[in-house]
């Protein structure tokens, strides 16, 4: 079936927007890479679920905020999903807060403070969505979804099956989490203590200050690397003397090592190039096998 025919059946089902050669760079922190053969926003678990349904043969990648992903130039043949704004939702719970897939994590903790609950200041420096934050496992400052999340709600689209996940089901790792390529964290409840509203407020505005004078701002991915066992990537890239070396219009940024930024004109190509040129001078120059934390979307060669 081709991809319009695909989409067209998508209109017919699904209450979200269906777009062809819809370009998905503008929904990275990279903002480069070309486009999806059809991005499908989802408004409701069923649509998910017709989705998992109707486009099961054809390759089908979930995009968050687009903080942790690099798109190839050429775009993405197949079904890019995300989720649309019915997903930006919250509610009380007893010793938390239930927040759906699609919230952006600065806005969660933000609306902690208003609330005085404390134990999620620092989603508020995770430029990330819930559902994606849960399944990479997000964190700063020592503190990851781990630490916080009770349970989530997961839809598989390969199969459209539905599923409860507990903390400890979740395979929880620095930076993994066992949910797989096709998972869709629809929602999820984290824990959280009374506090003080003003000291939650305080903490956060610390984390936010913490961010700007330590990392770079501008368009990145966050770290490109995860932390080797026992180091920082950035202290080794550093080292290696990795500040400030390019390919095209992708820089390794001179605020933090661990941080590629990429100018107005960079490509998909320049910045992936970078990466490897980056984990080639570690092995070098250290016997350290950097592995990459960015997920990488479409074909590169
Ligand atoms: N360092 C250098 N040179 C650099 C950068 C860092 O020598 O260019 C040294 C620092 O001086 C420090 C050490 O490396 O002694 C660690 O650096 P930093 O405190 O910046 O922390 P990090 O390990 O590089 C991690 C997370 C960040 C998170 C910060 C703060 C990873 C891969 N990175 O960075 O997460 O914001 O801690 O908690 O785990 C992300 O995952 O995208 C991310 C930005």
């Amino acid at each position: 079936m081709s991809f319009e025919a695909i989409a067209d059946g998508l209109r017919a089902r699904l209450d979200g927007r269906v777009l062809t050669n819809a370009p998905l760079g503008p929904f990275t922190t990279f903002r480069v890479g070309g486009p999806a053969d059809v991005l499908v926003e989802a408004e409701s678990e069923r649509d998910l679920m017709q989705l998992s349904e109707y486009a099961k043969d054809a390759p089908v990648a979930i995009v968050g905020r687009g903080s942790n992903l690099l798109v190839s130039d050429d775009g993405f043949r197949g079904v890019a999903v995300r989720l649309g704004r019915a997903f930006r939702h919250h509610t009380s719970i007893d010793g938390g807060l239930r927040f759906g897939g699609a919230v952006y994590l600065p806005a969660a903790a933000r609306l902690t403070a208003r609330l005085g609950l404390g134990g999620f200041e620092f989603a508020a420096e995770i430029p990330a969505t819930f559902g994606g934050a849960v399944r990479m496992n997000a964190g700063a400052h020592d503190r990851s979804m781990a630490d916080v999340l009770i349970e989530a709600t997961v839809i598989d689209l390969e199969s459209g099956n539905r599923r409860q996940l507990r903390n400890e089901d979740l395979g929880y790792a620095y930076r993994q989490s066992s949910l797989l390529p096709g998972d869709v964290v629809t929602e999820g409840d984290v824990r959280l203590e009374r506090d003080d509203a003003a000291k939650v407020a305080d903490r956060i505005a610390a984390h936010l200050r913490w961010r700007r004078e330590n990392q770079p701002p501008g368009r990145s991915a966050g770290s490109v690397f995860k932390n080797p066992n026992g180091d920082s990537a950035g202290r080794l890239i550093d080292a290696a003397g990795g500040k400030g070396l390019r390919v095209g219009a992708a820089e390794v940024s001179d605020v933090h090592a661990n941080f590629i930024v990429a100018g107005p004109n960079a490509t998909a190509s320049d910045v992936w190039t970078l990466i490897w040129k980056i984990h080639r001078l570690v092995l070098d120059a250290t016997g350290v096998e950097l592995e990459p934390e960015v997920r990488f979307l479409g074909s590169f060669v």
